[in-house]
């Protein structure tokens, strides 16, 4: 049936009738990129056990990138802390699963404005910014993936619609899993554990897409997130409370049922506006930044709030509350309610209500949509657009530091210049104290770079 499935799925992704797929195989001592240059669309490249020193590049649609084991034995990708990201996915439709992929300075999986993708069964390990990144996309699948010991968020879905992060563990990350900026999520079965913060949802202010609604965090493992936040120093996610389970940060809409909650030392939940974290998020005009509507479900609570760290220790210090709550409103939200209150401690929630009884969210089975969602063609100017989009705002706001510096800025600095910035972004040097490195983008041709620096600098305020 799998095989059955899959082709047909591709033919609708290529619209394409009864199209051959052909498999091409990669050996140690070969680069996978070679392969993929000569793969046409729909084509499937298999990857035998072996070390890789490389970054992959897909820019073709229906692509299937398959890493083969064999007795237990991956193709692993390793950057050796020099490279910058594992793999890069700009085709729609694109499959990638069964590799390692370990020690890169910025993504290990990442994919950029691509539609129908899938990333599965995939041991994402050490990378500096984010393990697995879909950014800008819709329509996707990330299951079964093992995410450990990132400086950031284990897995990041960015300003994405119609995802499913299914079974996947993370762990010794500063977050488990983090959806932002993005619209209907399905959070599903994951253990998330031993991470200064096991799972987020948020709003995060300054990014294009301004709002943040429908994600559901259901029956997942929630367990020991008591790390020491170690992203690095200035990054927005520095500025994350560690111990928490959940936090929901301005984020509407969430639904967050049927979790283990287990010894997460500040909190088990906590939702947060914009005004809570003002160091780290500036207010954007554009966006409310109160989380509203939350429902929260029936959940396992145990141990939680042992031993508050951070700011929720000096919060519930001020406020004279000796032990962590399992559910902890700080700042304002609207319509927000609980389920069985009784069974719960909560702080901060004295204008939330019960919710209606037996509310549930069973009836969502997959956020995915029911079709692969149509791809069309961009011209050279839509993909500066698209670009900024799905590779730059992984790291850059307009107004507000999250990896790096704010465009606002950046447009003073090359003003009338764009070739200016075409040759930084493709061999970025150290200029800012206090900030990381910037990967160079130098795989992406330069006259979408040149589009990409135009977009930047006619940006005004939104
Ligand atoms: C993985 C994170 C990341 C991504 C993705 C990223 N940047 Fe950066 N960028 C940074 C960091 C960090 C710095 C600051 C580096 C330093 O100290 O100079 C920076 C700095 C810059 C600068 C400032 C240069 C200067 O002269 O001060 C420009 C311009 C820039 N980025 C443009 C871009 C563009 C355009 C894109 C998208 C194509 C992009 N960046 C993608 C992290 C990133």
């Amino acid at each position: 049936m799998q095989g059955l499935s899959s082709w047909l799925w591709l033919g609708a992704v290529l619209g394409a009738g009864a199209v051959q797929a052909e498999v091409l195989v990669v050996e140690p001592g070969q680069r996978i990129q070679d392969a993929v240059r000569r793969a046409a669309p729909g084509d499937v490249v298999e990857v035998m056990p072996g070390t890789y020193r490389e970054t992959v590049y897909v820019d073709k649609d229906g692509i299937v990138l398959r890493g083969i084991i064999v007795a237990g034995e991956r193709a692993t990708l390793d950057g050796e802390n020099t490279r910058n990201d594992g793999i890069l996915v700009a085709g729609h439709g694109v499959v990638v699963e069964n590799f390692a992929v370990r020690h890169y300075k910025a993504n290990g999986i990442m994919t950029q404005g691509a539609n129908n993708f899938v990333i599965r069964n995939n041991i994402v390990e050490g990378t500096s910014v984010y393990g697995i990144f879909p950014q800008f996309g819709k329509n996707g699948l990330v299951s079964h993936n093992i995410v450990s010991k990132v400086e950031d968020a284990a897995i990041y879905v960015g300003m994405c619609d119609n995802v499913d992060v299914l079974y996947n563990e993370t762990y010794a990350s500063v977050m488990g899993i983090e959806t932002e900026n993005s619209h209907d999520m399905l959070v599903e079965g994951n253990y998330v554990h031993g991470n200064a913060a096991g799972m987020v949802i948020s709003l995060v202010p300054g990014l294009p897409v301004k709002t943040a609604e429908r994600t559901i965090l259901r029956n997942n493992f929630v367990v020991d997130n008591n790390l020491d936040n170690f992203a690095p120093e200035g990054a927005i996610a520095a500025g994350l409370p560690a111990g928490i389970g959940v936090m929901v940060f301005a984020a509407d809409d969430a639904i967050i049922e049927g979790n283990v909650f287990r010894n997460n030392g500040s909190a088990a939940i906590v939702f947060g506006d914009h005004a809570s974290f003002s160091d780290v998020a500036p207010a954007d005009p554009g966006m409310d930044p109160r989380p509203d509507r939350a429902r929260v479900l029936r959940n396992v609570y145990i141990d939680n709030g042992t031993a508050p760290k951070d700011d929720i220790a000096a919060l519930l210090a001020a406020a004279g509350i000796d032990h962590g709550p399992d559910i902890l409103a700080t700042g304002k939200g609207r319509k927000n309610c609980i389920l069985d209150r009784r069974a719960v401690r909560e702080a901060g929630t004295e204008r939330w209500s019960e919710c209606e009884a037996g509310a549930s969210s069973a009836d969502v089975v997959s956020m995915r949509t029911a079709a692969p969602v149509p791809s069309p063609a961009l011209t050279r100017e839509q993909r500066g657009h698209m670009t900024y989009l799905s590779v730059c705002t992984g790291c850059h706001t307009y107004n507000a530091r999250i990896v790096g510096p704010p465009m606002q800025v950046i447009q003073t600095l090359y003003a009338g210049n764009p070739e200016g910035m075409v040759a930084y972004v493709k061999q970025p040097q150290k200029k800012w104290p206090g900030y990381p490195e910037m990967p160079p983008q130098d795989y992406l041709p330069d006259e979408v770079l040149l589009e990409v620096a135009n977009y930047i600098l006619a940006l005004r305020p939104e």
